[in-house]
């Protein structure tokens, strides 16, 4: 019988005797695979795993920081390494989606490869990999651009010479979470939305400047922590905002105002392959519409998305 607390065990028994006395290097990303991944070699080999959590500049608001204390909190053996800048120089002028894609997984190689040379010897990369990654590894966005070729860094254990050890490879999402419960992990990353490896980027639609980046983290930051405070949140499968390439004239005391849209997106689905847009209470859009527009400046318009996938997708890029 397939349990949380008798996969542990065998796992943990599993790894400790192909990694022995080994080295393992393994990017965090502070979404619920990695983690599990983290705490399962941790608890195997403890400190021989050096994980490395890479800000590329385009998480949520405050997340490196608050994600890097709470797996700190854990025990793990983490190393936070702020790289914005180099992202955002390598996203310059950058307006394809798929370009940005490349370009966020090249730069996360090579930011990730350094760091994990500075480790000697080591021997492992260990990776988050799900059973419907395996599966799906090649899936299509568009005309000819694949989207999973996972988290964008496919190239990676080839580049860096390492066994590659995945200990979630048999399961599904929900097994991950209880597997994540079984070891300890906090209800704050077990339940965390899905959250795409380009981050905001994707969703900055055209060029990406930091000031564009700085707006939507805060509209994104106000829209989130609603969710949360109306109990709304475990009810989307996955939630965020898009910063449109649109200014509209708005009103403010009496100024005309020629400022930025956003877009909210909301979905419910089962494992994002197909998705229905949430119908969230007008109470709750309205208070949030709201909200951003008063607090962040250089908003003056919020929209809401209500396609459902398909024949739209999750994401705008
Ligand atoms: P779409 O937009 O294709 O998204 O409906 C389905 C799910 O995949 C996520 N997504 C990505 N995740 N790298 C990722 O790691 C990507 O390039 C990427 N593109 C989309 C999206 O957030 C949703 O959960």
């Amino acid at each position: 019988d397939w349990t949380p607390a008798h996969f542990v065990e065998d796992t943990v028994r599993e790894l400790r005797e192909k990694l022995g006395d080994d080295k393992v290097v393994l990017g965090l990303s502070g979404g619920v695979d990695s983690s599990v991944a983290a705490m399962l070699i941790h608890r195997a080999i403890g400190k021989n795993l050096h994980c490395i959590f890479v800000n590329n500049g385009l998480l949520r608001k405050n997340e490196f920081e608050q994600v890097l204390h709470s797996y700190k909190d854990l025990g793990l053996n983490v190393k936070g390494v702020d790289a914005s800048k180099d992202f955002y120089v390598a996203l310059a002028g950058k307006t394809d989606p798929e370009h940005k894609r490349k370009a966020i997984g090249r730069v996360f190689i090579e930011v990730f490869d350094k760091e994990a040379h500075r480790i000697k010897d080591v021997k492992w990369l260990g990776q988050g990999t799900i059973y419907p990654d395996v599966i799906e590894s090649v899936s299509v966005k568009g005309p000819s651009a694949t989207i999973k070729s996972h988290h964008n860094v496919g190239g990676l254990p080839e580049k860096m010479h390492l066994k590659v050890v995945e200990p979630l490879n048999t399961l599904f999402k929900d097994e991950v979470r209880e597997v994540g419960r079984e070891l300890g992990l906090p209800e704050t990353i077990l339940g965390r939305h899905p959250f795409p490896g380009p981050g905001l980027a994707i969703r900055i639609l055209g060029e990406i400047t930091e000031e564009k980046v700085r707006i939507l983290q805060n509209v994104d930051d106000l829209f989130i922590k609603g969710l949360k405070k109306t109990g709304l949140y475990d009810e989307v499968w996955q939630a965020g905002a898009i910063l449109l390439p649109v200014q509209s004239v708005g009103v403010m005391g009496d100024e005309r105002t020629y400022e930025n849209v956003v877009a909210l997106r909301a979905v419910t689905s089962v494992d994002g392959m197909t998705a229905d847009w949430a119908h969230l209470p007008y109470e709750f859009l309205a208070d949030v519409s709201n909200d951003i527009i008063n607090k962040v400046k250089g908003v003056n318009r919020v929209v809401y998305d209500i396609s459902s996938k398909p024949p739209a997708t999750i994401e705008w890029e």
